[in-house]
């Protein structure tokens, strides 16, 4: 399995897991043989997991704006009842489908290998799978019930396990290797993040160069107050810092959604 030799890593040492020896005492067997158990079952990446594997309990919880989202319920409904409101033009002036086009004409004919990083319910993976332009779609997401609702998803639209490749992970601690990935999507991700620079700043690591990210969120006005909006000064400012070149970064606002295109 090329892809997974190549892109999938330990999130703290960030070395592929299928190279032996590890480079770090950290990296453990734990995630070693969470490896073997894709495509066939989703694993599970997150330092939390490696954790409660050695210490049989959790660490730290992360804020409301994440955990809100590993309620079932609430991933229930974000599958069923959320893209019908978002298509009479609350996301991106059109819903997921809009957004679909933006995204696929930015990463051009043959987007090889493409991580949607924070992809819920996999909304935009599924779409990018049955597309069947991609080398690889990696799907990651914090919460493991949004990720079961992608399972489910799949078998109702009739997608292989071999299409999607599911990980539980933190954009924190992206069990992606430097340099791998040839293109992300983060949708309405950024505002759900504990720490949107950490995120982003991962996000720039895992690229290659000549790498796309295409990303969107919400803008301020919108309060801050369970999530983090944005202005587009703020996103430019965390993307720079990130280490995008200015002429490659493209902050746009559609109303009040912001709509990110850059090149590593
Ligand atoms: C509003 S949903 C967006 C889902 C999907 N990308 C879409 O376009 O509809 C935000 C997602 O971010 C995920 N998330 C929040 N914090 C995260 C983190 N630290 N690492 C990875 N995913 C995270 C949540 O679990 C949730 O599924």
């Amino acid at each position: 399995m090329f892809i997974l030799k190549e892109a999938i890593a330990c999130p703290l040492c960030h070395q592929p897991l299928a190279k032996t020896p590890q480079q770090c005492d950290t990296c453990h067997n734990y995630f070693r043989n969470e490896l073997q158990k894709t495509p066939s079952s989703l694993i599970d990446l997150t330092p939390e997991a490696l954790h409660k594997q050695i210490q049989g309990n959790a660490i730290q919880t992360k804020p409301l704006r994440t955990e809100l989202f590993r309620s079932p319920i609430i991933s229930f409904f974000y599958e069923r009842v959320l893209p019908p409101i978002w298509a009479t033009g609350l996301r991106n002036l059109g819903g997921i489908d809009v957004e679909f086009a933006q995204c696929t004409e930015f990463f051009g004919e043959n987007p090889g290998i493409v991580a949607d990083i924070s992809c819920g319910t996999g909304i935009m993976s599924r779409r990018l799978a049955l597309l069947g332009k991609c080398k690889q779609v990696i799907a990651v997401d914090y919460s493991e019930t949004m990720l079961s609702q992608l399972q489910q998803q799949m078998k109702l639209d009739g997608i292989s396990p071999s299409k999607i490749v599911i990980i539980r992970g933190d954009v924190e601690a992206l069990p992606l290797v430097s340099d791998s990935i040839d293109a992300i999507y983060a949708g309405a991700a950024m505002h759900c993040w504990p720490n949107a620079e950490e995120g982003i700043r991962n996000i720039y690591r895992v690229l290659r160069s000549g790498g796309k990210l295409f990303a969107t969120t919400f803008l301020k006005p919108f309060p801050s107050i369970v999530f983090r909006f944005f202005s587009v000064d703020e996103l430019r400012h965390i993307l720079l810092t990130a280490g995008f070149n200015s002429d490659c970064v493209q902050v746009e606002a559609r109303g009040l959604y912001g709509i990110i295109r850059c090149i590593k």
